[in-house]
């Protein structure tokens, strides 16, 4: 540990009053100078600053530390840099003028070891009330509406300064969206450490119980651009900003705990293939087209992430409900340097749930923010969304001894293997002020970490490392956008980093380098306080290759397909058969399929099936000797496995009014669902007042037009024979109730609505001859039955008895249709 130098001595007096005449005369120049400098009591300024740099320089005669610079025990223990102190502020000052005072300087008085750019959001919320409209250099307009004319009729002119500032800022309005992941939205919250871990980790987040760290959040599609739908397939991200007292830690994951490639080299060749095809731009948001699956046929360390992707986790029912991972495999690094392999996972309170895809599709067109508008409706409303996050965490000799390798990003660790451990809860409980001030200006990065938290070699974390800061050059203008104020991090700032485009902060002093006396050796390095990477030894030949273990493409696929429902099967087929089916040449569904043969016999002839085609010969793998799996089926893999606290917290129930309806139950449904802390719409034939069979006023807020039943969770039907009828004779009733009926929701029919249901071809009893448990028709009279029944039936989901027995918008194709295409 380096010796920082002590306060140093003052200055030897000058000997005569022509030798101090002198050196205060040389202290007023910025060049040059004597052999000493004057006094720091001497009775000017620019004397005393002299002496006082002259005595700070001095007191730093060597560079004490260079030689702990040297060796492996630095590596692993570096020290503090040296510092010293200067005799007064004024000595490290830009400018002995630093001390005026006025409102734009402010007091004058040197803010010393304090960077208030990193401050908390307050500091650069606005807000214009009472205020009147200025131009940007604080000008008041005098006419907002009205371009510089010479003449009522007569040209605009060039002198319009204010009319030329508005539209030259408004031309410069958009920045470039994201490269993939364009289309997102944000909350803020916090993490709250449940138990401590200091045995783990050092990182701050984790080492206090009750502490709480602020966070804030994005949720994103990855394929679409920025404008593109909510609900499209595809994988979502997961990306939480920790605001630690050691400064930003960003966890960006996904709500899939596995990747379609194993190496940063393949992340462009991969975005490219999903992307909408270059010669014609389409398709848009969407993995069904023809470069996407010619890429990942020829990629069969996909093959696992296909299913994840195939699966239901693809289309997600709210941000809120999905799982969160953060992929690759991290180190955890605690106080005394030892380091154990983790993988973090986020577990939703609410459980995980998904649409289905003809919802999906539907949803996309009635509601493209559908996403967006669940979150910030749910947070706005109190009911702030929580997640558990849960640690594996196991040895580099557990790793060892694992079938698969955890540097490769395709292969998770199974549950059953190395259980999860809870440590800590998520909540966001804020909505941002401004959508693009924080979260299109957000930059998460998978380099920000903080001491505690370290990489593992997985090579496709590696790229990540690199890619965040180089695209957020471009897409943010510049290389500090660290200091916008989203992406500012709590801890304090200090560096020797300058210049650069839309520089904030204002440093003072002279210093931007180290090692330096000048400043007192300021900033100086923190030693073993920072961050010190873990020093895992390398020994080994510098190649481009992969490990054998990274070679085996198909056992995790399988136990992922093993580890699903009978109908959680039946939408990995029909997602497969549906974007294949999109795909306009043959020999890349001949491809594919070959490479699912090699997955599951009965998914691919599932598949082959609902494509008129028979099933190839399975594809050659790359391993000759498969190795033995050490699980083969883990019911965690299901998202029937996490159903939730099983309340109907923020769901949403669509009420179909009309005139003459009656309103009593339907008073009580309404009252039911807000005391559950559901929302309850009334939806009609048009909005506006509705009158009622018993004259209480009913104001329909919706219409079946402008919120088809696909934005619902359940739907009820009202009783009043003229309200029926008069829903029996508009064209969206049937959809409506339909649709909802397919998608597997919940319907309360109330007394005379029962010929609606007969309209809409629904059944209350499957064709197994059991009563279907998502649909009730009561009595009008019948209150506290049918509100208790729709509480019960709601917190079930989806009813999924439907499905089974072969009520589904998207059945599996019909058998005896198969020709066999050969
Ligand atoms: C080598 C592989 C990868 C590269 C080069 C890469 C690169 C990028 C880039 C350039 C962005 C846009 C960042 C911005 O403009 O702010 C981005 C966003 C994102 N990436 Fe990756 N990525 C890779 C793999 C992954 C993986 C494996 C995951 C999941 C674990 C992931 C999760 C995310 C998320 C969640 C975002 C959005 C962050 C936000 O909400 O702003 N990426 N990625």
């Amino acid at each position: 540990m380096a010796k920082s130098p002590s306060r140093p001595d003052k200055a030897t007096p000058p000997k005569s009053a022509a030798k101090e005449a002198g050196t205060r005369a040389a202290a007023r120049q910025s060049a040059g100078g004597p052999s000493s400098s004057g006094s720091d009591d001497a009775p000017d300024a620019s004397a005393r600053h002299a002496a006082g740099v002259q005595a700070l320089a001095a007191s730093m005669p060597y560079p004490v530390n260079k030689r702990l610079e040297h060796g492996l025990e630095h590596g692993h223990h570096p020290s503090p840099g040296a510092t010293a102190e200067p005799a007064s502020a004024e000595v490290t000052a830009s400018t002995l003028s630093e001390g005026r005072a006025s409102r734009k300087l402010g007091e004058g008085l040197p803010s010393i070891g304090h960077n208030p750019a990193v401050g908390p959001l307050d500091r650069v919320r606005t807000d214009a009330s009472a205020q009147a409209l200025t131009t940007n250099q604080g000008v008041r307009v005098g006419d907002n509406q009205n371009s510089l004319k010479a003449g009522l009729r007569g040209p605009a002119l060039l002198e319009d300064f204010i009319l030329r500032e508005k539209i030259t800022h408004f031309d410069h309005e958009r920045i470039p969206e994201r490269i993939v992941h364009a289309r997102g939205s944000a909350a803020h919250g916090y993490f709250e450490c449940t138990r401590a871990v200091p045995e783990l980790t050092r990182a701050a987040p984790f080492q206090t119980e009750g502490q709480r760290t602020p966070v804030f959040v994005r949720f994103s599609t990855v394929a679409g651009e920025r404008g593109s739908v909510d609900t499209a397939r595809d994988v979502r991200g997961f990306a939480v900003k920790f605001y630690s007292d050691d400064g930003n830690w960003d966890l960006v994951g996904n709500n899939i705990p596995v990747f379609f490639i194993q190496d940063a080299m393949k992340f462009p060749d991969l975005v490219h293939a999903v992307k909408p095809e270059p010669h014609h731009g389409m398709p848009q948001a969407a993995s069904a087209h023809d470069t996407f699956w010619d890429f990942v046929s020829l990629m069969p360390e996909s093959t696992h992430m296909l299913m994840w992707v195939m699966s239901d986790r693809a289309i997600p029912r709210s941000y809120r409900m999905m799982q969160g991972f953060g992929v690759h495999t991290f180190r955890l690094v605690n106080a005394e340097g030892e380091s154990r392999f983790v993988k973090f996972h986020w577990r939703p309170l609410l459980g995980t749930h998904s649409l289905v895809w003809d919802e999906a599709v539907k949803i996309s067109g009635a509601d493209p923010d559908f996403h967006r508008r669940d979150l910030w409706e749910a947070i706005e409303a109190g009911e702030y969304p929580q997640w558990e996050l849960g640690l594996q965490v196991f040895t580099e000799e557990d790793a060892d001894g694992f079938s698969f390798d955890i540097l490769d990003a395709t292969k998770l660790v199974p549950e059953e293997l190395v259980p999860v451990v809870p440590v800590g809860r998520l909540v966001l409980n804020r909505n941002p002020d401004n959508f693009f001030a924080e979260t299109e200006q957000v930059a998460f990065c998978a380099a920000h970490v903080i001491p505690g938290i370290d990489f593992s070699n997985d090579p496709l974390l590696a790229g990540r490392i690199h890619s965040y800061v180089d695209t957020q050059i471009s897409r943010l203008g510049g290389p500090n956008f660290h200091e916008i104020p989203i992406n500012a991090p709590i801890a304090q700032v200090h560096n020797n980093q300058r210049d650069g485009m839309h520089r904030q902060a204002i440093h003072r002093g002279r210093v931007a380098y180290e090692p330096n006396s000048l400043g007192g050796g300021c900033p100086f390095q923190a030693g073993a306080q920072g961050f010190v990477s873990f020093p895992q030894p390398v020994y080994e030949d510098k190649v481009r290759g992969k490990p054998q273990k990274f070679a085996e493409h198909y056992l995790q696929a399988t136990l992922f397909y093993n580890s699903q429902t009978e109908v959680e099967r039946r939408h990995i087929a029909g997602a497969f058969r549906f974007e294949l089916s999109k795909v306009t040449v043959p020999a890349i569904r001949q491809r594919m399929l070959a490479s699912l043969a090699n997955v599951s016999a009965e998914l691919a002839e599932e598949v082959a099936r609902g494509l008129g085609m028979d099933v190839p010969a399975a594809m050659p793998r790359a391993l000759d000797e498969v190795p033995d799996p050490e699980v083969t089926e883990s019911p965690a893999l299901s998202l029937t496995a996490h159903p939730g606290e099983g309340g109907i917290r923020s769901r949403k129930v669509a009420i179909l009014v009309a005139n003459g309806v009656e309103s009593g139950l339907l008073g009580s449904v309404a009252q039911t669902m807000l005391d559950q802390g559901a929302t309850s719409r009334y939806v009609g034939l048009r909005v506006g007042p509705i009158a009622t069979a018993n004259g209480e006023p009913i104001d329909a807020d919706a219409s079946m037009e402008n919120s088809p039943s696909v934005l619902f969770d359940a739907v009820v039907l009202p009783g009043g024979e003229a309200a029926v009828q008069a829903l029996a004779a508009d064209p969206h009733t049937v959809p409506f109730i339909r649709d909802a009926w397919l998608h597997g929701k919940t319907i309360l029919s109330i007394g005379a609505s029962s010929t609606l249901l007969g309209m809409a071809g629904v059944m209350a009893t499957l064709p197994t001859g059991e009563p279907d448990p998502g649909i009730a028709q009561v009595g009008p009279d019948d209150a506290a039955h049918a509100c208790s029944w729709l509480v019960n039936a709601m917190a079930q989901h989806r009813h999924v008895e439907r499905e089974r027995a072969g009520i589904s918008a998207s059945p599996p194709p019909p058998r005896e249709a198969t020709v066999g295409a050969g």
